[in-house]
């Protein structure tokens, strides 16, 4: 038998969605989905080392206020962790941070399966893949597919994961435009948007199929009339910076671009790192985006870095 590891260095992705289709609500209060996620090769690094308490440093290469309060998700997770087991054990805990902060890409729920991961490990609890993703969606609908990685068709509250198929690389820019969009706000936005609509929202949303052929046919033309965001119209209700920095990437050139999950920061899709850093600047030169990161999907899910 291997001893226990004193030090577990875990990485997870941010993720995009390419794909989000909103239905009703369910008993839980949770939307019904039909989304396609796509994760991109920014990545939360945990480094969980054996320690007597539970503790958590985070620094970070992307701008915004770190949230350490109790509502952080690794701290959340490895209490999680801690309950379900029933053990009494610590972790110092260090997140660094890659994903935009409150973006809408999920780096919170890639902090939680990272940090999952690496306590199974460190804590010797060898929960597996299967049972450590159920964990996960207990902490956040997009959890389980942080731990997942790759192209997932997700379902339910897009927790039940179906991997895609896809062909070659696909190259996005991320254009972070400042400010902060919770994502119960975007729902209930989204809610309010509907009803007024008049129009009934589906019990199980309709997937585009043709998404799925664009992905694993490698068609960038056809991934590109497939993106789409039924949260895009509430977040840019919310946050009227958003809209613009569409437009804009389109403009110059774009294939296309929509709001990232419940935003604020918009993909846009490009053909290579070239085009990237022309439309980024474009997006900078007018101050339509604070930040602007080029990565690649589609990216491995949570994995172990280093064990000591
Ligand atoms: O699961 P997570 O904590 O990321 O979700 C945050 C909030 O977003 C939920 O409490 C809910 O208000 C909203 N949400 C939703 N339907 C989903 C996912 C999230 O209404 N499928």
């Amino acid at each position: 038998m291997t001893p226990a590891p004193d030090r577990v260095v875990v990485r997870a992705p941010g993720k995009i969605n390419l794909s989000l289709r909103v239905g009703a609500v369910d008993a839980r209060g949770y939307h019904s989905l039909a989304t396609v996620f796509q994760a991109v090769d920014l990545y939360e690094t945990v480094t969980a080392t054996r320690a007597d308490q539970l503790s958590l440093e985070l620094t970070s290469d992307v701008p915004g206020e770190l949230p350490l309060d109790g509502n952080n998700l690794a701290l959340r997770a490895a209490e999680l962790l801690r309950s379900e087991c029933a053990l009494d054990l610590g972790a110092a805990l260090h997140v660094h941070k890659q994903v935009p902060i409150a973006g809408g890409m999920g780096g919170g729920s890639a902090d939680a399966a990272a940090t999952l991961v690496a306590l199974d490990r460190l804590w010797g609890t060898g929960l597996g893949p299967e049972r450590l993703r159920a964990l996960g969606a207990r902490l956040g609908a997009d959890v389980p597919f942080a731990m997942l990685g790759h192209t997932a068709l997700g379902r339910g509250n897009g927790a039940d994961l179906t991997t895609v198929l896809t062909h070659g690389e696909w190259t996005w820019l991320l254009a972070v435009p400042g400010g902060h969009l919770s994502t119960p706000a975007v729902f209930r936005r989204f809610d309010e948007i509907s009803l007024a609509s008049g129009r009934p929202l589906a019990e199980r949303p309709e997937l585009d199929e043709r998404q799925l052929q664009a992905l694993s046919g490698g068609n960038i033309e056809l991934l590109a009339e497939t993106l789409h965001n039924d949260l895009q119209i509430a977040a840019f209700a919310l946050h009227p910076g958003l809209e613009p920095v569409v437009e804009a990437a389109e403009r110059l050139g774009a294939p296309a671009a929509l709001v990232s999950g419940s935003g604020p920061t918009i993909a846009v899709l490009v053909q290579d790192e070239a085009q990237a850093r022309e439309i980024a600047a474009g997006l900078m030169r007018d101050s339509l985006a604070q930040t602007c990161l080029v990565a690649r999907g589609s990216a491995p899910g949570a994995s172990v870095l280093e064990e000591s």
